[in-house]
């Protein structure tokens, strides 16, 4: 129903800056869009009913601190002070609004489930609308390929086709298209986490327990089969024995991973060992005591993040708020009162890292005061996301997954992230350009918004909730170990799935 505004208002952006072709411009043409539409709700509601707005930003322009008080972020444009229907509007929760099929409005929320109420929302939510996981269809001919430039020129040709097959069927200019190591490299990629898979079993659980695998978030499910073929070829003795087993928050995905599953005779001789499993982890409710390896592929980088905002005199927390007004107008707040999650992330970290962390402003007195004589400078510092649900992730392993070794990998960082600690990137994709934006306050379900992982962090908390040992390798050393590296070499010796993926990391238990 909202589909129309909302390509109404790309469509504008687009016709109005033809030539502009730098995603920073996007980023901020997109942004500069919303808040005139804002400017204008609020000058109409000023004329209509006299409201109040302030600007603040500078020194002593906003308000005193005063801990009983919801502090409203101050912005650089003109805000509408809305801290009467802060008080109003009740809290909710995305859970809250799991069967809802229209977008929330009069409503508070915690950062983190406003996120996962714009990426899961079974109605609108970005995962359950236009996402489609890009397949190259033939697995690439490396040895072919003169150089990396030749193997992104092919990618890109394949994109191309791949979504002009899709257009030709159902043609859209909101598509969400995007394309994982596993769909590049397959079946190579498979066959390293294969590899592994199997040597490790055999050192640990062979031949006392079946090969027991449990993959959260197989996207196309191209992960599995090429494991099972691997095993199947390679190793028919621990085959025998193994069982797969996925857990996809997708209905989509889930319906697409059993066709994949279906579609030749080869995938169709897995069938008896697979499970499709079509729930969140988050809604994991029964123990498995058996030794398992658990496999979470570029699905740590959704998981709904808080927001934190620190005070710059008192270095004290405020966890950040969404309020949603009756137009579906996002207003930031940020409250003392921390919710039992964030102040037991908090803890957790602290105890974990022995306060070794990174903090979104200067950790010396004198920097801190050096900050603060900049005109203009602000009361808050800027934000810092803070992985509440990996942690629940974490206490979902510890708690069913009692046996499991996880192996995992994704982003340790992301270029053109939003401002912030920990920040993710917003974007959504139009006429197939990427446009990001520069703040997650955006129409539900448009916008991927993706997290890098502080791998440091998230291996103490892992291993202060779960008790187990980890260890933490480059993309490119976790393959450089398991990968056989001339499958994946093109003619020049240069290696994608090694150089690829520089920005991504391997989180394994031992
Ligand atoms: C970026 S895709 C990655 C797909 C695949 N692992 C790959 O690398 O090609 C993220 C996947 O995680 C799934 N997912 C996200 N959150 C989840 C959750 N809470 N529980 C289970 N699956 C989830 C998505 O539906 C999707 O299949």
């Amino acid at each position: 129903m909202d589909s129309p505004v909302v390509t109404q208002l790309f469509r504008r952006l687009f016709r109005h800056h033809p030539a502009c072709q730098s995603r920073q411009n996007l980023a901020a043409l997109a942004s500069a869009l919303r808040d005139v539409r804002r400017q204008h709700r609020l000058l109409q509601q000023q004329r209509h009913h006299g409201r109040r707005c302030y600007s603040s930003g500078g020194r002593g322009g906003g308000r005193t601190p005063q801990y009983d008080l919801n502090w409203q972020q101050r912005s650089d444009i003109f805000q509408q002070d809305m801290s009467d229907e802060f008080k109003k509007f009740p809290l909710v929760t995305a859970m809250d609004l799991r069967n809802r099929t229209e977008r929330p409005r009069r409503v508070k929320m915690l950062m983190r489930d406003f996120i996962e109420d714009s990426l899961y929302n079974p109605n609108y939510g970005y995962f359950s609308k236009q996402v489609v996981i890009f397949t190259p269809g033939e697995p690439f001919d490396f040895g072919s390929l003169y150089d990396e430039l030749d193997f992104h020129s092919l990618l890109s040709r394949r994109y191309v086709e791949f979504e002009d097959a899709l257009d030709a069927v159902s043609p859209s200019d909101t598509r969400q298209l995007w394309y994982t190591p596993t769909e590049l490299f397959r079946p190579y990629y498979g066959e390293a986490i294969a590899r592994y898979l199997v040597a490790n079993y055999k050192l640990t659980a062979y031949p006392y327990h079946d090969l027991i695998i449990y993959e959260m978030g197989a996207g196309r499910g191209t992960l599995m089969l090429n494991i099972l073929d691997y095993i199947r070829d390679v190793d028919p003795d621990v085959y025998d024995r193994t069982k797969y087993k996925i857990i996809e928050i997708s209905t989509q995905l889930a319906t697409l991973q059993n066709s994949q599953l279906m579609q030749s005779t080869a995938a169709r001789g897995h069938a008896d060992k697979v499970e499709i499993i079509n729930q969140s982890i988050f809604d994991w409710s029964h123990t498995v005591p058996s030794p398992c390896f658990f496999l979470a592929f570029e699905v740590f980088d959704n998981f709904a993040h808080d927001v934190l905002r620190y005070d710059m005199e008192t270095q004290r927390p405020l966890q950040g708020l969404v309020l949603i007004d009756e137009h579906g107008d996002f207003f930031e707040f940020y409250t003392p009162h921390l919710d039992p999650v964030a102040a037991r992330y908090l803890r957790v970290r602290e105890v974990a890292t022995g306060g070794r962390h990174k903090v979104p402003y200067p950790t010396t007195r004198l920097g801190r005061w050096l900050a603060g004589q900049k005109p203009l400078s602000a009361n808050l510092s800027p934000p810092e996301y803070i992985p509440t649900r990996l942690m629940n992730f974490f206490d979902v392993l510890g708690r069913y997954f009692p046996a499991h070794r996880l192996l995992t990998s994704d982003f340790h960082s992301l270029p053109d992230a939003i401002k912030g600690l920990n920040a993710p990137i917003v974007q959504t994709r139009f006429q197939r350009r990427p446009v990001p934006v520069t703040t997650p306050l955006v129409h539900q379900g448009y916008f991927d918004i993706m997290f890098p992982t502080n791998f440091q962090t998230a291996e103490a908390t892992y291993q202060a909730i779960t008790g187990k040992l980890t260890r933490v390798l480059s993309h490119e050393e976790f393959m450089r170990r398991w990968a056989y590296l001339e499958d994946t070499e093109t003619r020049s010796g240069e290696n994608p799935l090694l150089t690829w993926y520089k920005n991504a990391s391997v989180l394994f238990t031992v």
